[in-house]
């Protein structure tokens, strides 16, 4: 008889798996020692965009903080990215193979099959574990909790997280609220098994959803839900869609209230804080939330303003440049928090680890 159905605290259950059926160390942790990122060279300016629709530079400066951003070329897809990234992360961490790929991303190269398997095959990691993680711009976080999940069970040794997207394929380049926000690129960590109290070691992962507010970002379009209306798409479900006002309000919430979990979790004050990479979607909801813990702005990562919001890519492709430009030290406190379409939120703590020189994202 299967264990499923049956409560666990009912006298003859017998778990049907072994407690530790990987024989993994207790305490074993997930350490981030490698970070690389990638965007594509071409440049996106406000002014061009001012040029071809109905805004302004001093618009999208003052709204979003945003200068400009990265645009794939045709032929570039989500895959191309990731390989780049991934590439620069296994680089700056060095040392064996990962066994394991995970990929973060709403725009993967094709509904079916996972984008994750290729990269791996592009990058040499031939027959690794591979799959993707679907949590818009959350993806990461989630990625990297699975990951560390995977590495405490003794599943996977070494990961080779990406979070990558390519904005240009889903937003209609004739919408004015979207186009201005979203950029191409990709980010990539690797971790590896280790101890929790060592620099690197990811902690205090704080998750949660709200499906309840789906349709404040959404892609109507291409799923079972269209077949299912047995209806031709419009033009608009086609494209990515967000309601831009109340997205921004539970932005500011949602990403304070998982960033004072993770930081209660971890009994760190704000004043703890060495620098804070919450997704980077908007420099006024980056302002307003280090205002709102109190971590000074000075110390909150804000790389949209040279590639916009990259998606699932913006955390990993922040800490790239961070690492990059020297503003994370080996012993930083940093705190990791995403927030996007789902609704998704999540965290998590690290030190940064000392993981030598990286390289320009650009
Ligand atoms: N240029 C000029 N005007 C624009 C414009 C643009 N690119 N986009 C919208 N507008 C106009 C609107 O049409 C509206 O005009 P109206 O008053 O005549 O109707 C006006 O500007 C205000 O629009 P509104 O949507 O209220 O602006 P806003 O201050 O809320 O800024 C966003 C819009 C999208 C920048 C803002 O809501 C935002 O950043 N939201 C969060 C987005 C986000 O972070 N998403 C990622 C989540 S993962």
């Amino acid at each position: 008889m299967s264990d499923f159905g049956r409560p666990p605290d009912s006298p003859d259950f017998e778990p049907s798996i072994p407690a530790d059926p990987f024989g993994a160390p207790a305490g074993r942790a997930a350490v981030l020692c490698g970070v690389g990122g990638w965007v594509p060279p071409r440049v996106v300016t406000n002014e061009e965009l001012a040029s071809r629709l109905d805004t302004t530079d001093e618009w999208i400066t003052t709204r979003t903080g945003i200068q400009r951003r990265h645009a794939v070329e045709p032929g570039q897809a989500t895959s191309d990215l990731a390989v780049e990234a991934g590439r620069r992360a296994l680089r700056s961490a060095g040392g064996p193979a990962p066994d394991t790929v995970l990929l973060a991303t709403t725009t993967p190269d094709r509904p079916c099959p996972a984008t994750a398997p290729l990269i791996a095959t592009r990058l040499g990691l031939r027959e690794a574990a591979a799959f993707d993680v679907s949590a818009v711009c959350t993806g990461l976080i989630y990625a990297l909790a699975t990951a560390a999940g995977l590495i405490a069970t003794g599943v996977s040794r070494r990961v080779l997280v990406i979070g990558a997207d390519v904005y240009s394929s889903i937003v209609d380049p004739d919408d004015r609220t979207n186009a201005i926000i979203f950029g191409d690129g990709a980010g990539a960590v690797v971790l590896r098994a280790g101890n929790p109290d060592e620099p690197g070691a990811l902690d205090h992962f704080d998750l949660g959803s709200d499906g309840a507010s789906e349709e404040l970002i959404m892609v109507a379009a291409g799923g079972s839900r269209q077949w299912a209306e047995s209806r031709p798409p419009t033009r608009g479900e086609q494209h990515f869609a967000m309601r831009g006002k109340e997205v921004y309000r539970h932005a500011v919430t949602r990403i304070a209230a998982s960033a004072r979990a993770t930081l209660a979790a971890a009994g760190w004050k704000p004043g703890d804080v060495d620098y804070f990479v919450p997704h980077q979607a908007n420099v006024r909801i980056l302002h307003s939330v280090a205002d709102d813990l109190g971590i000074e702005r000075s110390r909150c990562a804000s790389h949209l303003v040279d590639v916009g919001n990259t998606g699932a890519a913006s955390i990993p492709l922040a800490l790239a440049h961070a690492h990059t430009e020297g503003a994370l030290k080996p012993g930083h406190r940093v705190v990791l928090t995403g927030f996007g379409g789902g609704l998704t939120w999540g965290s998590c703590v690290l030190r940064w680890p000392d993981i030598g020189q990286g390289e320009d994202p650009r």
